[in-house]
């Protein structure tokens, strides 16, 4: 069995390229499309209500560009939205919520874990639930930390200023510090070795992208959805719903290399989606 049809992925904005990055190491055959919500970004400081209707919309987008599967790469969105676009939509769609809680235990003795992630993404409380889920006598300690987006996204590289933040925001868990701490935000895997540097080797930092770029592949296999058609390397297109300033910039540090196949989709149309 061989499924060609293209992964659709996306996220509030470029963050989840990373994502991206990940399907594309470890499934590099599948095609992809992506959607990066930059005229609408950030989520993170939105009501759950109008993250649900912009993720709703994004999801009819790319089912109309015939995704098998979607993955919702954006922290904010997985806890806010992704039951919502479940009920909704009749393919397999996952965020990166569950696979970053179960990535955190992966080391059986772990007791203590921190989260840090945006304001919704904490507010919602969906890490707490899901690491819970797997074993309820975990003691979760959460931290919202929203400077931090603005801060990667300005390619800010003044270290001193870096470390301040993250000190302030980090202060309980340099003092205490988890076994495992949850990045549960796109951005936040580019401060990891800023954030490994304050809390010490010994607590394991978990990327939820990369956790979920894994489950995608085991639902894949076991749903016998893989590409075996392209002896080629998979197809990549992003649609972004503008060009931000920095765009370039972000989306090279996002990807590693700059976009290509890149398309603008006016919000208009975006909007008429679900409308
Ligand atoms: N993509 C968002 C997340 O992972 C961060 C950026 C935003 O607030 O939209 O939560």
């Amino acid at each position: 069995m061989s499924d060609s049809r293209p992964i659709g992925i996306f996220d509030s904005g470029l963050g989840g390229i990373s994502v991206v990055k990940a399907v594309m190491d470890i499934l590099p055959h599948e095609h992809v499309v992506y959607f990066g919500d930059t005229a609408r970004l950030p989520y993170g400081s939105k009501s759950p209500e109008t993250v649900q209707r912009f993720s709703a919309q994004i999801s009819a987008f790319l089912l109309e560009k015939n995704v098998k599967m979607i993955v919702v790469a954006c922290n904010t969105a997985s806890a806010v939205a992704l039951k919502h676009l479940q009920s909704r939509f009749d393919i397999p769609i996952i965020g990166v919520i569950e696979p970053g809680a179960a990535a955190a235990l992966h080391r059986p003795e772990t007791l203590r874990v921190g989260v840090i992630g945006t304001t919704s993404t904490i507010g919602s409380g969906a890490y707490t639930r899901a690491l819970k889920a797997i074993n309820k006598n975990l003691n979760i300690q959460t931290q919202s930390c929203p400077l931090l987006v603005p801060l990667i996204e300005e390619g800010w590289q003044d270290i001193q200023i870096i470390n301040a933040i993250l000190r302030t925001y980090l202060h309980d868990f340099i003092a205490n510090p988890p076994q495992s701490l949850i990045l549960g935000c796109t951005h936040y895997p580019y401060l990891k070795n800023e954030i490994q540097n304050l809390l010490g080797s010994d607590v394991l930092l978990v990327d939820s992208g990369n956790a979920t770029a894994d489950v995608v592949k085991t639902i894949l296999t076991r749903q016998e959805m893989l590409n075996h058609e392209s002896g080629d390397l998979g197809m990549h297109q992003f649609y972004v719903s503008d060009f931000p300033q920095k765009f370039a910039e972000i989306s090279e540090r996002f990807l590693g290399k700059p976009l290509e196949n890149l398309f603008r989709v006016e919000l208009e149309v975006l909007e008429s989606y679900l409308a």
